[in-house]
């Protein structure tokens, strides 16, 4: 299939720039300076110069802590520019695939079971309520959709929205021989973008259209997942567990927001590991790369 790529260079689009051609497509990789989401006519000449059949987008304003003070910018870019995708699409006839959040959810604070696709979505800061905008702005534009709500990314190429990754700053901290202290208060599921780029293939090259939560399996908070980087790692700093709020952050974060991917399970294409196994996997090709 022919597939543009929006976001080609980002954490998650350059693992689907790897994935993709290997299983047979015609890949448009596009960046940043080839296409603004934001700008319905830059979406709309994009479309008419290549016209792909599935238009795949990577793009989105995630600093989340930023989205709380850059409102019309997150909205811009999370919400109406994947409006200017979905309608784009429409008028050619592709069909759009996005990545949205696990911080679509969040607002039920008793939770303590994983989130499935059919639960109701309440987002607790503005970049979770963009991202419910953009699915709900998609979904009632377009038949012919997937969206993967995808939960804590790591990947070689770094997020470059966030600059980095998790995995790379404990590393690096540790390195530096730093006391390190991790929140213990937030439950969630981190996931390899190989993984994922692997997930997302699989899928859109089947008609099960829909919505998908997709990410690896079981659930952490982020000072347990630091402390099992630092076991696999063989390295020893000293971890401490902090509190949501310790740091001064703008945006409130859910205590909560472990996926269950089950719509994946219901077709028989859940191809997601346990997310250690899946860093075990990742910390493997860091070392090669
Ligand atoms: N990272 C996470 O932990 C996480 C968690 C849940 C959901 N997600 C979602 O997963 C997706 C991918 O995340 P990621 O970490 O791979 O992101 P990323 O590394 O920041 O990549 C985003 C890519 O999109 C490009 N881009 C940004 N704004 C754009 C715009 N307005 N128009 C066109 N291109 C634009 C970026 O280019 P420039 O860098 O040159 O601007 C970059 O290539 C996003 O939808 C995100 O909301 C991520």
């Amino acid at each position: 299939m022919k597939i543009a790529l929006i976001g080609a260079n980002g954490q998650l689009g350059s693992d689907l720039a790897k994935v993709l051609p290997a299983r047979g497509h015609d890949l448009l990789p596009l960046t940043h300076a080839d296409v603004e989401i934001a700008d319905g006519e830059s979406v709309a000449a994009m479309m008419q110069k290549h016209r792909p059949e599935i238009v795949l987008n990577m793009a989105a304003f995630h600093k989340v802590d930023v989205c709380e003070e850059e409102v019309e910018k997150t909205f811009a870019v999370n919400a109406y520019g994947v409006r200017n995708l979905a309608l784009a699409c429409r008028a050619h006839g592709a069909t759009l695939v996005h990545m949205s959040t696990d911080y679509v959810f969040g607002g039920d604070r008793r939770r303590n079971v994983p989130y499935v696709e059919t639960d109701m979505p309440a987002p607790i800061n503005v970049y979770g309520v963009s991202k419910l905008a953009g699915e709900h702005l998609m979904r009632y534009l377009l038949d012919r959709y997937f969206i993967f709500r995808v939960s804590g990314l790591y990947g070689v190429a770094g997020s470059s929205g966030k600059g980095g990754n998790f995995v790379e700053l404990m590393l690096r901290l540790a390195r530096e021989g730093k006391d390190i202290r991790v929140v213990d208060d937030q439950r969630l599921t981190p996931t390899y973008t190989v993984d994922l780029a692997h997930q997302t293939a699989a899928v859109i090259e089947t008609e099960q259209y829909g919505l998908y939560h997709a990410t690896s399996q079981g659930d952490c908070t982020w000072y347990e997942f630091a402390a099992e980087i630092f076991r696999q790692s063989g390295l020893s700093p000293n971890l401490d567990r902090a509190k949501t709020g310790d740091f001064g952050e703008k945006a409130t974060r859910p205590a909560y927001s472990v996926l269950e991917n089950r719509a994946l399970q219901e077709i028989g294409m859940d191809l997601m590991r346990p997310w250690q196994e899946a860093l075990g996997a990742y910390l493997g090709e860091r070392e090669q790369e």
